[in-house]
């Protein structure tokens, strides 16, 4: 499996999520979780999402150990933030220490990614001509 369709997969399941949420907080006009809403839809969708098309633009990348590690950590440091910061904001203030956790497996996950981006283009596929169709 590549690193870009678990990001894609897990990115729909997360907005799913988190429109639940969004759906769930209007109906009960309760939106004391709105932070723990707005963290799931944007590391869950918009980040992982955009992760998963820089991986696919770039094949050697995005078949790597280490690609598929930046996501898995990103989403699992999603999941346990999100879970988080609605704790904290129903009043359980006892999960601040395991949201700073969480915030650092993601803050690794951005460093990771960051590295992939800075580091010299070797990642980009040697043969993208192959992706054009030849004129007749
Ligand atoms: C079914 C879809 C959705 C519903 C019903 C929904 C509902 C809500 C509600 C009720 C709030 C609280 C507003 C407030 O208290 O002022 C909220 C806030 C927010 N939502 Fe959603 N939402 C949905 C999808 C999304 C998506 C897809 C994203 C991001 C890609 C998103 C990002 C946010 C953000 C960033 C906030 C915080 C806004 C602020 O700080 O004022 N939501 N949403």
């Amino acid at each position: 499996m590549h690193a870009s369709s678990i990001s894609f997969r897990l990115a729909v399941l997360f907005v799913i999520a988190g429109m639940a949420m969004g759906i769930g907080m209007a109906m009960t006009q309760n939106h004391a979780i709105m932070p723990a809403h707005a963290h799931l839809n944007l590391l869950g969708w918009v980040s992982l999402f955009l992760f998963g098309i820089y991986y696919e633009r770039r094949p050697a990348l995005d078949t790597s150990r280490l690609a598929m590690i930046q996501v898995v950590l990103w989403s699992i440091g999603t999941v346990v933030l999100t879970l988080a910061v609605a704790a904290i904001h129903l009043g359980y203030t006892a999960a601040d220490p395991i949201a700073a956790l969480a915030s650092l497996l993601v803050l690794a996950g951005m460093i990771l990614f960051a590295y992939f981006v800075f580091r010299p283009a070797r990642d980009l596929a040697p043969g993208r001509a192959a992706h054009l169709t030849p004129a007749e």
